[in-house]
């Protein structure tokens, strides 16, 4: 049985999905009343209640688990010493766990820029939470991503949604942060076979897409394709913080967050081929990913192509 945290999330709901249709048997550590709790009891996992920093919890939800897939992520909380303490004790937690159920693997996805030495407090205690793991014997995975995009995610769908509405494409700053967008689709590609490849082992491998873009080429390439008149705005980055936090503080989920904002700032690449050289499959474009992914195919009128790990098993026996 496999473990996953944050499968309420974005790439949580992708991965658990995959998960249960490879015939995979699940469990999940939800926190109550998380937003996407329905949808999870619509599936036939296992689901135990209770958040990271729940020690019973948490260990319940280990007994019996022979790997873990750990995407739990407090990014929506404002509040550093919290954002640390969910990183630095829930790993601990989790890493009891592990130990205790003697799991076979210990996966888990960080952005890209996690270090004890970051300038993001987020990325700093996220990189110490990766340090916890690599030092606790448990064997392990890290993947450490650029921006992911995909169905109902944050930053695409959302830039989408106001696209469509107002006509305005936003530029928080000088739009110039490079960014490697990746398809969650094959980012949960890379993790099923994280999960059993022997050349990933205690490994942190970087991932990104098969472009290097400027944020504002993205909001480009997006407002290109979708083909709507529009209006670039750029508005300093300081202004949509404070509108960010501001919109959050009435306990709305603006599409830009203030801590994606503050991720957005940090640029996030890797080599263009990171993820052929780790898991041997080329991953899809934005374009291609947000035309057949994002944007309700029947807009497009066009099939949807292969998945990543379609394509990605066919390179991969290529090699
Ligand atoms: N999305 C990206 O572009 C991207 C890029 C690079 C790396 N990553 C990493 O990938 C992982 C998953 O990202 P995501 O985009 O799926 O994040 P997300 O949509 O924000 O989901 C976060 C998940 O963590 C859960 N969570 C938050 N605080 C928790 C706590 N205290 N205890 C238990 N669960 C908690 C949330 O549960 P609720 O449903 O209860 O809120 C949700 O299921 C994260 O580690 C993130 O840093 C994401």
């Amino acid at each position: 049985m496999i473990l996953v945290t944050g499968a309420t999330g974005f790439v949580g709901r992708h991965l658990v999905r995959r998960l249960c249709g490879a015939g995979e048997a699940v469990r999940c550590l939800v926190r109550p009343g998380s937003p996407a709790q329905e949808w999870l009891q619509s599936l036939s996992v296992e689901a135990v209640p209770g958040h990271l920093l729940d020690a019973a919890a948490v260990a319940t939800a280990c007994q019996g688990i022979r790997q873990i897939i750990h995407l739990g992520a407090p990014i929506l909380e404002g509040r550093d010493a919290v954002v640390e303490r969910v990183h630095r004790e829930g790993m601990a937690l989790l890493v009891d766990g592990a130990r205790l159920a003697r799991v076979e693997r210990f996966l888990m996805v960080s952005p890209l820029g996690t270090g004890s030495s970051a300038g993001l407090p987020f990325l700093r205690s996220r990189g110490r939470a990766e340090d916890d793991l690599r030092e606790s014997g448990v064997p392990f995975v890290v993947l450490q991503s650029s921006l992911m995009f995909g169905l109902d995610d944050r930053l695409i769908s959302g830039m989408i949604r106001l696209l469509q509405r107002t006509g305005l494409l936003l530029i928080p700053g000088t739009g110039k942060t490079m960014l490697q967008p990746i398809w969650v689709g094959d980012v949960v590609s890379c993790l099923l076979r994280a999960l059993t490849d022997e050349e990933v082992l205690d490994r942190t491998i970087p991932i990104g897409g098969p472009q290097h873009l400027t944020y504002e080429e993205v909001a480009d390439q997006v407002g290109k394709m979708l083909n709507i008149p529009r209006v670039k705005i750029h508005l300093s980055r300081s202004a949509v913080g404070w509108m960010a936090r501001l919109l959050e503080g009435l306990g709305l989920n603006p599409f830009l967050g203030y801590r994606h904002l503050e991720l957005l700032e940090v640029g996030t690449i890797t080599a263009l081929d990171a993820v052929r050289r780790a898991f041997g499959f080329q991953p899809m474009p934005l374009i291609e990913g947000v035309a057949y992914h994002i944007v309700p195919r029947k807009e497009m009128g066009a099939p949807r192509p292969s998945s990543g790990a379609e394509r990605g098993s066919r390179t991969r026996h290529q090699r």
